[in-house]
């Protein structure tokens, strides 16, 4: 029996940052609304530079680091993502190019702000099954890109960032515990992004009508969430055969104060079991879950052995938690580098190009 240990970690945010304050210049907003409402004081917004996948590379170099693996040594790339590169490629692709992944199969879940449980639950599931031994699951999002920033509704919740997991094929017991997923598609028009599906391709008329950006009925997610929060964590720790009292943190969707509270209200929690770090990030979606873990363990907080449960929600509507017992890096022989491949990455990409170029003219010629 295989088991699915997450052995490496590792998060990316974009330098700059934008306050409360900030935002009172762009919309009629303050820092006391915000951070009372939402508890929010500051996110993180990427440069013109900053994509999901460099965000997601700059992650995924730290997690492949602690967890003392190549790239190479990688099976699969699941990257979950609403704020895509591209429709198509998949940004995992443009990851596992940067990165010199070369054995991995590589795509994208869109799942919303639940998708990094999605993921991490799909990685850990083809590990039990014996189909793989490594998986680098990356939550990563540049949400402020779609963000309508004259929509003080919206503009205030969202920021940028990355965050990536290793998962690893082990005999001893571990690792992922249970997962469970759920998804209500009738709640699909309360969080949208509407413009440049093939629904709605752009237009002139779809820029117009504002189609490409971040709509949302706040008060209907606010309530669907502090239903699904506390739900899903009972659900999940009985999947794994789990009491309350077995947990020792509860790492939420960072998306509001008010609603891990309302969670923490519904599991009859007190608020130092849970991990919250909304109050630096804002709302990265997909991504906030693994931010939160990794500023946590980085603390001290979370401690090998410890048991715990990652729970979110989102647009869709999606929701789902994962029950996990933390173990750290497998032990391992000597020490790699994946910095270090990134430069051979870069040149491999290259020179692959060029022959795809050279092959191309050849090719023409012999018809
Ligand atoms: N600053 C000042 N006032 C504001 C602001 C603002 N930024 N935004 C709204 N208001 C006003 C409203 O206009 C309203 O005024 P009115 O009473 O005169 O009409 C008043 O504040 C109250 O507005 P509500 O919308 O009722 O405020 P609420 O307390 O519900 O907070 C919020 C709004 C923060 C959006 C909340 O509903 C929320 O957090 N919802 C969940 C959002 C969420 O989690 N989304 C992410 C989902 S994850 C994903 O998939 C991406």
């Amino acid at each position: 029996m295989q088991y699915a240990h997450i052995t490496g970690w590792g998060m990316s945010a974009p330098e700059s940052v934008m306050t409360n304050d900030d935002l009172s210049k762009l919309v009629e907003t303050n820092d006391q609304w915000i951070r009372e409402r939402t508890g929010i004081q500051q996110r993180h917004i990427a440069g013109p530079d900053q994509f999901p996948s460099t965000l997601a590379v700059e992650a995924a170099v730290k997690a492949l680091t602690i967890a003392n693996l190549r790239p190479t040594d990688l099976d699969l790339i699941i990257c979950s993502t609403s704020s895509p590169e591209y429709i198509f490629p998949a940004t995992a692709c443009l990851i596992q190019d940067q990165l010199g992944a070369t054995k991995a199969g590589a795509f994208d879940l869109s799942a919303a702000c639940s998708g990094f449980i999605y993921a991490v639950n799909m990685g850990a599931q083809a590990i039990r099954s014996g189909s793989i031994k490594n998986a680098l699951i990356i939550g990563t999002e540049t949400l402020s890109r779609f963000v309508d920033w004259k929509d003080r509704s919206t503009c205030i919740l969202f920021g940028d960032g990355a965050g990536a997991f290793v998962l690893q094929a082990s005999d001893e017991p571990g690792g992922v515990l249970s997962a469970v997923m759920h998804s209500d598609g009738s709640g699909g028009n309360l969080l949208t992004l509407e413009g440049g599906g093939s629904h709605h391709p752009a237009t002139e008329t779809t820029v117009h009508d504002g189609k490409h950006y971040i709509k949302m009925d706040g008060n209907e997610v606010f309530r669907f969430a502090t239903r699904v929060m506390a739900s899903a964590t009972q659900e999940v720790l009985d999947c794994a055969g789990l009491k309350m009292d077995d947990i020792r943190w509860i790492v939420p969707h960072q998306a509001n104060i008010r609603i891990i509270q309302a969670a923490a209200r519904g599991l009859k929690l007190p608020m130092d079991r849970f991990i919250v770090n909304l109050q630096n990030y804002g709302n990265t979606s997909t991504a906030s879950i693994p931010i939160a873990m990794v500023e946590a363990i980085e603390k001290g907080q979370i401690q090998p052995g410890d048991k715990l449960v990652m729970v979110g929600f989102g647009a869709g509507l999606t929701w789902g938690a994962l029950a996990a017992q933390w173990t750290g890096p497998l032990p391992s022989k000597g020490h790699v580098h994946p910095e270090q491949y990134r430069t051979f990455a870069r040149l491999r990409s290259l020179v692959r190009r060029a022959l795809r170029f050279i092959e191309g003219l050849l090719y023409r010629r012999e018809l």
